[in-house]
């Protein structure tokens, strides 16, 4: 019999990790006579030993489903939870891992289960892993996949505010998914041609905002779209931001982390009704009715688009080669029409942002959005 591999899905779900699964699978079984395990639920099922054969029926049918048939989350290695404590589990993983007489896992998943596997990693195990998430972020690869869906679920909602903003002359703020990055945000508010941009990269000026929706009232113009991602920031919100996470660099003793730990929490607390306070502020500076749409976990679900179907097949594939080359300790990167191996020690601890000199920052605001920001960008 040949080789086995193991893998599995982390972190949030995203379209296209079935068409990864399958490539994986078909590959690894067709070009190499390799065996596939999937464990379920990510690291906990690695850790659990909940195991399940990737081969024949159970690889048939899944291109174009959306979410991952093993299931996952977002327990980390290191840290989980088991009955009413949070453990490190690493060594019980790494115990199953050779039970099955693994030649590698393959760990798929966004920025924080490239950490996790990059733990494993250096704990021993033969890691590969694919960058994918919604977001975008990932450090080191063009793309990752998950993205293009979710771009286009959000563009078509934004497409059918448009009409309903329209015709009540409102402002319609629509919040978008991304973390603490901007690519899903601008990307959805470029292709939907939205009124306002607001990103994380770009802290904005509240003032700013409302006037550009009063220079569109003076045009004719008696709605707006605003699309905002749910990380971005007002100036003076990313100022505070900025200065709890020195005061964390900076704190000694434990009491002083705790103090600025809570504060930290405090604030994403807050944060987490950032859309709604602005769609308030809109409406008392500029005088229109104003609503909210949080588009939340909508973009993350149903058919990936044949764009991340075939990502997500290059990407499996080509790991499944890497394996066979024991090119391992690697994330199965995209560059161009291309794939490379690189290290996960240059993809951990980083993450994509959206340069501020990014072709689709400068597209929008020549198109005319605001970003919400004169001073950074235009
Ligand atoms: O990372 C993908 C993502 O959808 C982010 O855009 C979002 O901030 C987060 O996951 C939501 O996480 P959860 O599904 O755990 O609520």
């Amino acid at each position: 019999m040949g080789k086995c591999i193991g893998v599995l899905t982390a972190g949030g779900d995203s379209p296209g990790l079935n068409a990864a699964i399958r490539a994986i699978g078909k590959s690894a079984l067709n070009a190499y006579n390799m065996q596939v395990i999937g464990f379920r639920d990510g690291f906990r099922g690695l850790m659990e030993n909940r195991t399940v054969h990737l081969e024949g029926e159970i690889l048939s049918g899944i291109l174009t489903l959306g979410g991952t048939i093993l299931g996952t989350s977002r327990d980390k290695p290191h840290k989980m939870p088991v009955g009413s404590k949070v453990q490190d589990m690493t060594e019980v993983m790494i115990d199953n891992y050779h039970r099955h007489n693994l030649e590698a896992l393959i760990c798929i998943g966004g920025g924080g289960t490239q950490k996790n596997a990059y733990r494993l990693f250096q704990a021993g195990v033969n890691v590969l892993t694919l960058p994918k998430t919604i977001d975008n972020d990932v450090a080191m690869t063009d793309v990752t996949f998950g993205f293009d869906t979710a771009l286009s679920i959000a563009t078509d909602a934004i497409d059918r505010l448009h009409s309903t903003a329209h015709s009540h002359h409102r402002i319609i703020v629509v919040e978008i998914m991304g973390h603490n990055t901007g690519w899903l945000g601008l990307g959805a508010g470029l292709a939907s041609g939205a009124d306002v941009i607001l990103i994380p990269e770009i802290p904005y000026d509240v003032g700013q905002v409302a006037e550009a929706i009063r220079r569109r009232r003076h045009r004719g113009k008696n709605f707006s779209i605003v699309a905002v991602s749910e990380g971005a920031l007002s100036r003076e919100d990313a100022r505070e931001l900025a200065e709890l996470k020195d005061k964390r660099q900076a704190a000694r003793d434990e009491k002083k982390q705790k103090k600025v730990s809570a504060a930290l929490a405090a604030f994403q607390a807050n944060h987490a009704s950032n859309t709604l306070r602005l769609s308030s502020q809109l409406e008392s500076l500029t005088g229109l009715e104003s609503r909210v749409t949080i588009l939340g976990h909508l973009q993350r679900g149903g058919t990936p688009t044949a764009a991340d179907r075939i990502l997500a097949t290059r990407l499996g594939t080509a790991c499944a080669a890497a394996v066979v080359e024991q090119r391992f300790g690697r994330m199965v990167a995209v560059k161009g029409e291309s794939t490379e191996l690189v290290d996960l020690a240059e993809v951990v601890g980083k993450r994509k942002l959206v340069p501020l000199d990014h072709p689709w920052i400068k597209a929008a605001l020549q198109t005319g959005a605001c970003l919400g920001n004169n001073v950074l960008v235009g």
